[in-house]
Order: structure tokens, then C-alpha cells, then sequence
């Protein structure tokens, strides 16, 4: 039997609904792929899941904001991530979707086996029901007056002024965020999983963990102690995967139901992908795979306590060996908020800096078992002292050496002194610390330890001075540069998970080829005389100017998001050519007239120079009639007619919406008739 390991690696699906940052990068996607790259370098069997998570309200939400449909949103989004994960190197096999077919299926298969066994309890119970909208409102669509401390914007999950949770029952004065107007109390039906009846049985298999870490298994444990509480797998909305039932007309899936599933869906489209499409199975269904989720804290509860309770019910598959996750990175020094501007998104990072930096960077500041700070002055400091004065300076001093002094060709070892010996022994002690600590989730460790042979080779170097042994001793100056260079190329192997494109090049300098493995990194990597190239700086210094500028950014963004009022997103470039084909116009109102039948609507004639025209304008709710003439206005002259309320309505009147939802009229001094450009 092969030695391999089979080992099935996720990361938690993020939600489609905008942009990645920092955070993200720290909590769910760089640890796990450093463990990937590691272990691929150990040859094991690995195969690394990620995609979006393209369900639940703040998507709905999100769509609604912008006057899209969610899925608009989530194939923007998904791209968009896709993409950015590509560029910083994040090496996932597959960055599946949980809007597919076969996740759909695939979740559904999973809800009606559960119901097929009886496990799900159905219960009929009371929710708030927007009868204007027609339908019932999740906890996020529901505004009040918060119970606490009296926030008149409080929502139905949480008071965002005191930070209470709530239920959006205990709202006061309540309102639709829909309509606006008051919910009523309507019954409704839906699935259940009763956790605590099956809380002993997951109990018995937490036990079974081992190696894990503090903060996760404290979190479940708490959990588990509180006893565990019905949750429900089913929502009243339009968008999900839907309820395979006939008596859930309507109903879909909770998101939480269907996320994870989503990792068993990516795998199949995977194996289908690869043209064997019952490959997913050896890693979901045979029990010898190791299945580790990387998520952030957040959650926890939900593949801790959650997923493995459907999975062990459904019974067909294997549960996580382990749950590493992260705590939550701030950023300097201060809490993230997407809301309040206060991050760093990551397709802006990469406008100005290599993604290798911040891999090293975000990688040694890892909120791994408490949170953790990141600041762009760390960053700084990590580059140019760390990246730049020890890796960079080392592994460039030792080839730019090599080939001036030694023709390019890697001396022999000839009488190596005690320090050249214990400093070559350094490789396979380091190696043995730094795969101890990947092994263990433990990579900051593993960053530094790797760091630390880079510094014993830098001190090495300049305590041996070959630039002064050249000459009267060249046997210790070629003795030197031998160690040297198998130190460089020990780093070029053993940074590979946390600098990928540079050691990239640092290895073809070497004249190493692709195909190594983490058993071949030992103190005699690179063969006596082979040549080596020419050395290249691998990383320039970050200025302050540089660093100043990210954080004038961030300043200005918190800045911005404090005093932005809620407006709606910009919509997309359009072309010059699409804007030259509208016709605007300076007019000015002559008469204004309701239209009786309609609440909205007021007939107006108006000047626009060459002639006049009558337009019907939605502006009854913000202005009088009888105040309209000699309003001056702009026209959209060009627009084909329409008939509103038995009316031909000959052109429109461009108006401003303010955060308030009032109209005004966009003016403008010119005289009627000119056109506006
Ligand atoms: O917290 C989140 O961003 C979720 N979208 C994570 C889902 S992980 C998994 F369950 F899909
Ligand atoms: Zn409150």
C-alpha cells in the first residue's frame, strides 16, 4: 500500500455578493493554501475545493439595491473573485457555484434523504408577511424601533447601534423594508433539524477529534454546553435552491443547509470536468480521506456542529478529520468594515504591489488563535527587512558571488570546516521544524522558521567573508558559496507555498526544474559545477511615500463611507457614442396641469426652443402644479413618444432623486432650445 495520503481541502464559500479583502485572504484562503502547496510537495493525493456561496439575503439584498436580479449580482461577483484568488495564487482545483445544476441537485438529494429518513420536524409558526410585496420577510427586511435603546433603524436580526440581537418580532413599530409598510403575523410551514436530539451522537464524535485547535474547540464546546436548539432548513423565499417537496411550494433551502453541500457539488462538476465523474466519490465516500475545512470563526457552528450533524444523518460520507480556523485580522488596529470603508480590497492591493508580498506578509501576522493586527507600516517593515534585506540580500549575495568568483558553477565542498557543516545541517534541521509546524496548523511558525535558515545563511555568509577568502584561501571561499547555494536552493523549495512566483524565479536561476518534491530538499540539492545564473533582485524596498499613499486611501474611503448617504451604486460605462445619442434640451415649463385619475402624473407644455411640447412627468408626490411655470428644466428630446393616462407624453424631464427619495428638478440658465452636451 502506497504511503500517500488522501487529503479532500475547502475553503469556506464566499459569498458572491461583493468584492474580497484582507480579511478574507487571512481567514479562509492563504492558510489553506499554503497547506495545499505543502503537501502537494510532499506528494500526497490532494485536491483543493473552493466556489461562490450564491445564496441567502444579503445577495437578494444587494440586488435589490442596485435594481438587478441576484443573479446579475452573483455572476458579477463570482468572476470578479474567481479571478482575484487566480492572481494571488490561490490554488484551488475547482471555484465552483452553488447557483449550478449540479449543486442544486445535489443539495436537494441531500434534503430529501434526510426527510426520507424522518429526521426533519416540520413546524407551523407565526412570521412577519409583507402582504404588499407577498411575502414573508427575512429578519434583514424588517426595520424597527430597536427595544434596547430605542434606534428607530434597527433591523430584525440585530440593533446595529447597540449591537443587541433580535428577532424581528421584538421590533417596535415594525416595517417591511420592502413596501415600508407594517408586516402582519402570518403562519407558515417549515423543516427542522432537531440538533439537540441528535446532540449525543455528535458529541461522541467531537471527542473523537484530536489536535485541535483551542479557539474551535472551545467555541463548539460552548455551544454544546448551552444544548443545542431546533434550526430550521427551510426559508420562505424566492431565491435558493428549492424545497424538494411538494407541500414547500414556494419554500427554499436555508443557505446554511446548502453552503457546505456546496463543496460535495464543486467536487462532482471537478470529476466531471476531468472526464471520470465518479472520482468525487473517493474523496467524499472512502474513508481513508483526511477532509480539513479552513473557514474564519464566524463559521464555526456551522461546520463544526452543522454540516457534520448532515452529513452523519445522511451517512454516506466522511466527516472533517480536522477544522482549523482562523480568528479575525483587524486592520490597523481597528476593526474591518466593508460598510464603513475601513479595508483593503484586494484587487486594489494588486494595482500597486506583487501578491507574493503579502502572502509573506499576511502570513507571519495570521490571526491563527487570537485576532491579529495588519498595518501597512508591518508591511513595510516585513518587506524591506525581512523579504528584501535577509531572503533577497542573502540569495542574491551568494549568486552574484558565485558567478563572479566561481565562473557561475557551484564549487565543490572540499574540507568543509565545523561551521560549513553545521551550517549545511541547518537545512534539514529547519526543514524538519517547518514541517512539523505545517503539519500542525501552525504557519506562522512555519513562515518564520523558513525565514529563520535565510538569516542563518545571511549571517553564515558574511561571518565566513568570502569576498576576503577569494584571494588567500579559495578553497573556503568556494566552501562558502557551496553552502550557500544549497541553502538558496533549500529556500527555493521550501518557499514555495508562501512565495510562489518568486521562488518561481528563483529556481530557474538555480536551474532547478519543476519536478521536485519536499523529499528532496536536503544540504546537497544543487550537483558540484553545475552553473547557475546570474542573481536577480528578488524584491525592491517599499518607500514611505508608497506606504503614506495606502494610508491617505483608507483614510479618505472611511472618510468617504462616513458621509456618503445611502446612493445607489454607479451603473456601467457606457459608451461615448451611446451618450451622443441623446437629445437634451434647455426648456422651461409654460403650463402645468394634474392629471386627475393618477396620483403621480402632471401634464406639462413646454418650451424647448424650436417648438413646444407636452410631456407627463411622475413629480405630483414632490411639486404643486400651479408653482411649475417658469421652471426651467432639461429635456430629453429625443425620446419616443408614449401615451400615460390617455396622454402622449412627447419627451421626459430630467429629475434628481436625494437620499430622501425627493425629487428636484435638474436646472439649468440656458436659453430654451440649446442643447446640452
Ligand atoms: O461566511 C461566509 O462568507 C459564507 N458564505 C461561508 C460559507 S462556507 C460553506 F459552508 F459554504
Ligand atoms: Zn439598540
Amino acid at each position: 500500500m502506497s504511503d500517500k495520503k488522501r487529503i479532500l481541502v475547502t475553503s469556506a464559500l464566499p459569498y458572491a455578493n461583493g468584492p474580497l479583502h484582507l480579511g478574507h485572504l487571512a481567514g479562509a484562503y492563504l492558510t489553506p493554501d499554503l497547506y495545499v502547496r505543502y503537501k502537494r510537495l510532499k506528494e500526497d493525493d490532494v485536491l483543493f475545493i473552493c466556489g461562490s456561496d450564491e445564496h441567502g439575503v444579503p445577495i437578494t439584498i444587494a440586488a435589490e439595491k442596485e435594481g438587478v436580479s441576484p443573479q446579475d449580482i452573483v455572476d458579477r461577483y463570482h468572476e470578479m473573485n474567481k479571478k482575484v484568488f487566480e492572481e494571488f495564487g490561490i490554488t484551488f482545483d475547482y471555484y465552483g457555484r452553488t447557483s449550478s445544476k449540479t449543486h442544486r441537485e445535489t443539495s436537494q438529494e441531500f434534503f430529501k434523504t434526510l426527510y426520507d429518513k424522518g429526521f426533519f420536524k416540520k413546524k407551523t409558526e407565526e412570521q412577519l408577511y409583507d402582504p404588499t410585496s407577498d411575502m414573508f420577510l427575512p429578519d434583514r427586511y424588517v426595520k424597527g424601533t430597536c427595544p434596547n435603546c430605542g434606534y428607530e433603524e434597527a433591523y430584525g436580526d440585530q440593533c446595529e447601534n447597540c449591537g443587541t440581537s433580535l428577532s424581528p418580532t421584538e421590533l417596535k413599530n415594525p416595517k417591511s423594508a420592502l413596501s415600508g409598510e407594517t408586516p402582519e403575523l402570518k403562519k407558515t410551514e417549515h423543516w427542522y433539524m432537531p440538533l439537540g436530539e441528535v446532540q449525543p451522537e455528535l458529541e461522541k464524535w467531537i471527542d473523537s477529534r484530536e489536535n485541535w485547535k483551542p479557539n474551535v474547540m472551545g467555541q463548539v464546546k460552548s455551544w454544546l454546553n448551552d444544548g443545542l436548539a431546533d434550526r430550521a432548513a427551510t426559508r420562505d423565499l424566492k431565491w435558493g435552491v428549492p424545497v424538494p417537496l411538494d407541500e414547500a411550494e414556494g419554500k427554499v433551502l436555508y443557505v446554511w443547509f446548502d453552503a457546505p453541500i456546496g463543496y460535495i457539488s464543486a467536487t462532482k462538476e471537478w470529476a466531471m470536468e476531468k472526464g471520470n465523474s465518479d472520482e468525487w466519490k473517493t474523496y467524499w465516500q472512502d474513508n481513508d480521506t483526511e477532509l480539513y475545512h479552513f473557514i474564519g470563526k464566524d463559521n464555526i457552528v456551522f461546520h463544526c456542529i452543522m454540516f457534520p450533524v448532515v452529513l452523519m444523518e445522511h451517512g454516506d460520507y466522511v466527516l472533517p478529520k480536522n477544522v482549523p480556523a482562523n480568528e479575525f485580522l483587524n486592520l490597523e488596529g481597528k476593526k474591518l468594515s466593508t460598510s464603513r470603508g475601513w479595508a483593503v480590497w484586494l484587487h486594489e492591493y494588486l494595482e500597486d504591489f506583487e501578491p507574493d508580498l503579502l502572502r509573506y506578509a499576511l502570513g507571519v501576522t495570521l490571526p491563527e488563535s487570537k485576532d491579529s493586527d495588519f498595518s501597512w507600516k508591518d508591511f513595510q517593515n516585513r518587506v524591506n527587512g525581512e523579504l528584501a534585506d535577509v531572503l533577497g540580500n542573502f540569495v542574491f549575495r551568494a549568486l552574484s558571488f558565485t558567478q563572479k568568483f566561481a565562473g557561475g558553477k557551484i564549487p565543490k565542498l572540499i574540507e568543509p570546516s565545523d561551521l560549513d557543516k553545521e551550517t549545511l545541517s541547518a537545512i534539514t534541521e529547519q526543514k524538519q521544524k517547518i514541517t512539523q509546524a505545517y503539519e500542525n496548523f501552525r504557519f506562522k511558525e512555519a513562515i518564520n522558521e523558513t525565514m529563520q535558515l535565510a538569516r542563518i545563511g545571511n549571517r553564515y555568509f558574511t561571518e565566513t567573508e568570502p569576498w576576503r577568502t577569494r584571494k588567500s584561501e579559495p578553497l573556503k571561499c568556494g566552501n562558502t558559496l557551496h553552502v550557500s547555494l544549497q541553502i538558496t536552493a533549500a529556500l527555493a523549495l521550501l518557499f514555495e507555498p508562501v512565495l510562489p512566483a518568486k521562488m518561481k524565479t528563483l529556481r530557474a536561476q538555480l536551474g532547478i526544474n519543476e519536478g521536485f518534491s519536499w523529499n528532496d530538499i536536503n544540504s546537497s540539492i544543487l550537483p558540484d559545477d553545475e552553473s547557475v545564473k546570474q542573481g536577480e533582485i528578488l524584491f525592491t524596498k517599499i518607500e514611505d511615500e508608497e506606504i503614506d499613499h495606502q494610508l491617505q486611501k483608507l483614510k479618505d474611503r472611511a472618510e468617504a463611507a462616513d458621509s456618503t448617504p445611502d446612493v445607489p451604486e454607479l451603473k456601467e460605462n457606457i459608451d461615448f457614442g451611446d451618450f451622443m445619442k441623446l437629445d437634451l434640451r434647455a426648456g422651461k415649463v409654460l403650463t402645468a396641469q394634474k392629471i386627475e385619475k393618477s396620483n403621480k402624473l402632471i401634464k406639462l407644455e413646454v418650451d424647448i426652443g424650436l417648438e413646444q411640447r407636452t410631456i407627463v412627468s411622475g413629480i405630483a408626490n414632490d411639486f404643486d402644479a400651479e408653482n411649475l411655470p417658469g421652471q426651467k428644466v432639461v429635456v430629453v428630446a429625443n425620446l419616443a413618444p408614449k401615451k400615460l393616462m390617455g396622454v402622449e407624453s412627447q419627451g421626459m424631464i430630467l429629475m434628481a432623486e436625494d437620499p430622501e427619495g425627493n425629487l428636484k428638478f435638474a436646472e439649468t440658465d440656458a436659453e430654451a432650445g440649446s442643447p446640452i452636451t
